[in-house]
């Protein structure tokens, strides 16, 4: 991880991603994956192996896990958790799949993240536990504005839904994840839009930090997602997410999700 005294970097990486969104971790592409300070010793790399098969059975059975392994200057320090909102063979399989991808994308680096949908894994050699960390920025957004709806006022129910969204995060009863819908009404009765909202926490961060995390990505969707039907802010402690489309559990109405192919752009910005 670059320190924090870094200019910022402002990538823009346009590749269409493509995204399976109805099983995005049996097997599909991570979201991001970021490694940092290559250049490890042999000792190192032997607690960054110990501690990825230490959060693999027990973030599968759990939902998370935390980890240590290895004597200063070679402790590594590691987390992994699940969206508490899948199932258990879902999770299984993401912290299954992000600890094997992880362990060959980061191999040598001593500071290794991989975020999925359903999961992210984490390992540093700086205690990262227990401390909000909103220093890497992973914004994915659809490239097409919302239809059906009068725009502002699309916004203006999307920025009412996550500024809830983010109230709900920093309560002890939401564990970290907070989720909640916004009807928007688009003329008849038939056009009506649902914008679906979600807010997730790593569980070593407190509430009333997971609310302070998600209320930021919250205050970064104006800058990156006028309009737009579906955007996500994801940094290394918390996630904020809308679409207009049902993507958490239990699904809305037995929808299917929807395909977002080639609609998706990336944007990373590392300070
Ligand atoms: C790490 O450094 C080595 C040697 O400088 C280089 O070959 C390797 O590609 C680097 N790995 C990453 C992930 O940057
Ligand atoms: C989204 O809507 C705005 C405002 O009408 C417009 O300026 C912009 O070009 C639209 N973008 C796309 C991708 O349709």
């Amino acid at each position: 991880m670059a320190s924090s005294s870094s200019p910022t970097l402002l990538l823009l990486l346009l590749a269409p991603l493509l995204l399976a969104m109805a099983r995005p971790c049996t097997g599909a592409d991570p979201i991001s994956t970021v490694c940092s300070k290559n250049g490890t010793s042999a000792q190192t790399q032997a607690s960054i192996d110990q501690v990825l098969s230490s959060l693999v059975p027990r973030a599968s059975a759990a939902y998370y896990a935390t980890a240590t392994a290895g004597r200063s200057p070679s402790t590594i320090y590691g987390l992994a958790q699940c969206r508490g909102d899948v199932t258990r063979q879902d999770c299984a399989l993401c912290i299954a799949a992000a600890a094997r991808e992880v362990a060959s994308s980061c191999r040598g680096s001593a500071d290794g993240r991989i975020f999925y949908d359903y999961c992210l894994l984490r390992y540093s050699d700086a205690n990262f536990i227990g401390l909000p960390d909103t220093g890497y920025t992973l914004i994915l957004l659809n490239t097409q504005n919302a239809t059906g709806v009068d725009l502002a006022a699309f916004d203006r129910a999307q920025a009412k839904l996550m500024s809830r969204v983010a109230a709900e995060a920093g309560q002890g009863a939401s564990k970290g994840l907070a989720r909640d819908t916004a009807r928007l009404g688009g003329g008849g009765a038939a056009a009506k839009t649902t914008i679906y909202g979600l807010g997730w926490c790593t569980l070593d961060i407190t509430a009333a930090d997971c609310g302070l995390c998600v209320a930021q990505a919250v205050a970064e969707l104006p800058n990156y997602c006028r309009y737009r039907r579906g955007c996500r802010v994801m940094y290394s402690s918390c996630i904020a997410r809308y679409e207009t489309y049902p993507f958490f559990f239990p699904l809305d109405g037995g929808a299917e999700p929807a395909d977002l192919a080639g609609h998706l752009e990336k944007i990373v910005i590392n300070q």
